[in-house]
């Protein structure tokens, strides 16, 4: 019998590249920032030391203002499309110009609980340098992504959700030109099946907000003024309370008083924005286009991720329950990054369709926030089954089932070393 266990700890092995993990060889052969959040969370489940230089080892490439960059070149590579010099920022170690929804936070939390219940020396010191980079990063958030204080955080380019080819920016996405400075070379179809990727036409305009950004040498206030591209985005805002409230809990227990005060206005203004972006007639939550003023109504998973970071009322939670089952029904494997009866949906084209194991994580942790166990639980042994019958893929066709995308996935093998922790036996609600 195969010990998946084992094979999820050795791809995190194989992708270690000196304390920071590749999400896969080549097609990714840097450090992604949620991807090693997640990663870190998959460490703590055996190794928690080597969780925390996960974590450390991405600090590296904080900037002066905050900001912590969605990759950080640690090392040269000629296999990955738009490499460090496309970006033209100036940092010690070379790294991107934009972010990456923030699970830092509370992946932080996690890994230290496990390291306090493990009585493991250093810790305290550990996480309080990480609480430190953490703080200052949700600090930079709200002043750069939220200069108006409206509790929803924007984002400057799809690759900053980390869902960067989601039928939620087709509108939005739609206004930015394809023209471009740099010259668009891609790799990433030279590792993977083009059908499964973004569209060239996405590229060149992921490339034009790069140029854009770089002339505005990477300014916040400048580049607000000059994005092409602007969404207050109910996902990332979901996280950020998310961490947000894991960043709390590490202020009040290291005594630091206006920390905690400034935290707590933080997550209350986030609190209510998010509350506000639900939709009774769609039973979902929307992002709003920035430039246009309009809700974002396309159907993916992220109008459920503020399940995460809220406690909803039971009208609201039964709603958004009901949507997400009638999204899952007749499928192979749960919960697809768009409705399947969506027009925009593709079963395997990268964030149009395809299951992703921690995108089930953050909907999982909301579910069962929300006293859903049973239909956390559902989406844990979807997940934990498809990685067991078709391998550690980067993302899952919801319609058969079948592995996509890179292989030997680390946030894939740290989903999976997680929710086998995590297994229930107590849960007492339907499905
Ligand atoms: N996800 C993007 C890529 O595929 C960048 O973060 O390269």
């Amino acid at each position: 019998m195969t010990d998946y266990t084992d094979t999820a700890r050795q791809i995190l092995a194989t992708n270690d590249r000196g304390g920071y993990t590749v999400p896969t060889d080549r097609l990714y052969p840097f450090q992604w920032n949620w991807d090693s959040a997640f990663v870190a969370m998959g460490f703590a489940t055996y190794d928690v030391p080597r969780a925390y230089r996960e974590l450390e080892r991405l600090i590296e490439g904080q900037w002066a203002d905050g900001m912590i960059p969605h990759i950080v070149f640690h090392t040269p590579s000629d296999t990955y499309f738009p490499g460090s010099s496309v970006w033209r920022t100036h940092h010690s170690i070379p790294t991107s110009g934009i972010t990456q929804p923030p699970v830092f936070g509370l992946a932080l939390k996690r890994v230290h609980d496990t390291a306090i219940s493990q009585g493991l020396t250093d810790t305290r010191r550990r996480s309080r340098i990480l609480y430190n980079a953490a703080l200052r990063w949700h600090r930079w958030w709200y002043a750069a992504r939220d200069p108006e204080n409206t509790g929803l955080v924007a984002l400057l380019h799809p690759w900053e959700s980390g869902s960067d080819n989601s039928p939620a920016w087709d509108i939005a996405l739609a206004r930015v030109s394809t023209t471009t400075e740099t010259t668009v070379a891609r790799k990433d179809t030279g590792h993977v099946d083009a059908a499964m990727r973004p569209h060239d036409e996405d590229y060149r305009r992921f490339i034009h907000l790069v140029d854009t950004y770089a002339a505005c040498e990477w300014h916040p206030e400048r580049q607000w003024a000059a994005a092409p591209f602007k969404v207050a985005e109910i996902q990332t805002t979901a996280i950020l309370l998310r961490s947000g409230e894991a960043l709390l809990e590490f202020a009040r227990e290291f005594g630091l008083d206006s920390d905690a005060q400034q935290l707590e206005t933080f997550n209350a203004r986030s609190r209510s924005a998010l509350l506000a972006q639900w939709r009774p007639q769609l039973r979902r939550f929307v992002s709003r286009d920035l430039i246009s003023g309009d809700d974002i109504n396309a159907p993916t998973q992220a109008c459920f991720c503020p399940l995460l970071a809220l406690d909803l009322e039971q009208t609201m939670l039964e709603a958004a329950t009901a949507e997400m089952n009638d999204w899952s029904d007749g499928l192979s494997v749960l919960f697809p990054s768009t409705q399947p009866t969506y027009s925009g949906f593709e079963a395997r084209r990268y964030w149009r369709g395809p299951v992703w194991a921690v995108i089930n994580w953050l909907l999982m942790d909301g579910l069962q926030r929300n006293g859903k166990d049973a239909m956390a639980e559902k989406l844990r042994r979807s997940t934990v089954l498809a990685i067991e019958t078709k391998g550690f893929a980067e993302y899952f066709d919801p319609l058969t089932g079948e592995g996509c995308g890179g292989l030997g996935f680390s946030w894939t093998a740290a989903a999976y070393l997680w929710f086998l922790e995590t297994v229930k036996t107590d849960i007492t609600d339907p499905a």
